[in-house]
């Protein structure tokens, strides 16, 4: 039986999930173009994707013919009209920002195809107030991949006030292309995953302020009583402080709960630049940094 034809995936961002999502749509047989606004992070993000490639083949995970013929379908496209011209699945992976997201989303509309899917990695704001600037907001929905891309299983698809059946069918077609394991979401702040994910984190960041234990015995409770594969301060790291601050700052105002209130340590990390993994520093020093 051959496989459906893949579509073609533009991915707007080359951080730390934009590479990642570009990896594994390349994998997965799909042709790519990576863009961001930073030429410097575009290159960066070039160079992680092929970083990911030889991770792989050390893991016995893909063959050099393989990661040959991944490399080849993806390219670095110079500005957003360049990367979603004539794409299927339009994904954007930009700061966690209400305001980009939608100047973006408006600005992708003119260029991609009317029939494409326009789709943001958000962890926590509106689709449907991301998709208020577009003309044609049924086909808008949440992509929401995990970090580290290529590891994670679960793609959360959130599907917006206005989202149809088709893009919610086509969306679970391109999990299954990916690999991923779907499940569908309502448009509700933090989705099913932030929402609960970020109550864990907060917490831990509030009991290392109140001197409860240590970061390494706080991870600890977590990885060896609970069976989480990492613990919320090292995940608080790996996901980037900057990043779970904004979604904390949005569930704060949006779901009125002072469980969602930022703990001044994590404000103050962020205001220093510790912003975990991809700085070198967070709750723990990172040697091995992107
Ligand atoms: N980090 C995580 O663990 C994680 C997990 C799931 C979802 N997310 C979500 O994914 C999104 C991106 O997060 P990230 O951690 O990859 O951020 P990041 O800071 O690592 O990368 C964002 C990239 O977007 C680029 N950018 C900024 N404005 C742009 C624009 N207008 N056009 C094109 N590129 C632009 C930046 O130069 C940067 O390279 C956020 O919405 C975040 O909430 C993050």
């Amino acid at each position: 039986m051959t496989s459906p034809p893949r579509p073609t995936v533009a991915v707007i961002g080359a951080g730390t999930m934009g590479h990642g999502i570009a990896y594994v749509a390349a994998l997965a047989g799909c042709a790519v173009r990576l863009t961001d606004a930073d030429p410097a992070q575009l290159e960066r993000g070039m160079a992680l994707v092929e970083r990911a490639f030889a991770t792989a083949i050390e893991r016995g995970k893909c063959t050099p013919e393989t990661r040959a013929a991944s490399l080849a379908r993806l390219t670095a496209a110079p500005g957003v009209a360049a990367a979603v011209e004539g794409a299927g699945i339009v994904i954007e992976a930009v700061p966690e920002r209400l305001d980009l997201k939608r100047r973006l989303f408006a600005a992708i509309e003119p260029h991609a195809p009317g029939d494409a899917l326009l789709a943001s990695n958000t962890s926590s704001l509106s689709i449907t107030a991301i998709a208020s600037a577009l003309e044609r907001r049924d086909r808008a929905l949440g992509l929401h991949f995990f970090n580290p891309v290529p590891a994670m299983k679960l793609l959360e698809i959130v599907r917006g006030d206005e989202t149809s059946d088709d893009a919610v069918g086509r969306a679970r077609a391109f999990a299954a292309a990916l690999g991923k394991e779907p499940i569908v979401v309502r448009d509700t702040p933090g989705f099913a995953t932030s929402r609960l994910g970020v109550v864990l984190g907060l917490e831990a960041i509030r009991m290392l302020e109140q001197g409860v234990a240590s970061a390494e015995d706080i991870d600890r409770a977590m990885e060896l009583g609970y069976n989480h594969p990492m613990g919320p301060l090292r995940l608080t790291d790996v996901v980037g402080l900057d990043v779970r601050l904004a979604i904390a700052e949005h569930l704060h105002a949006t779901l009125h709960d002072a469980t969602y209130a930022p703990p001044a340590l994590l404000r103050e990390k962020v205001a220093r630049g510790e912003l975990g993994k991809k700085t070198g520093q967070g709750f723990y020093r990172w040697e091995n940094r992107p």
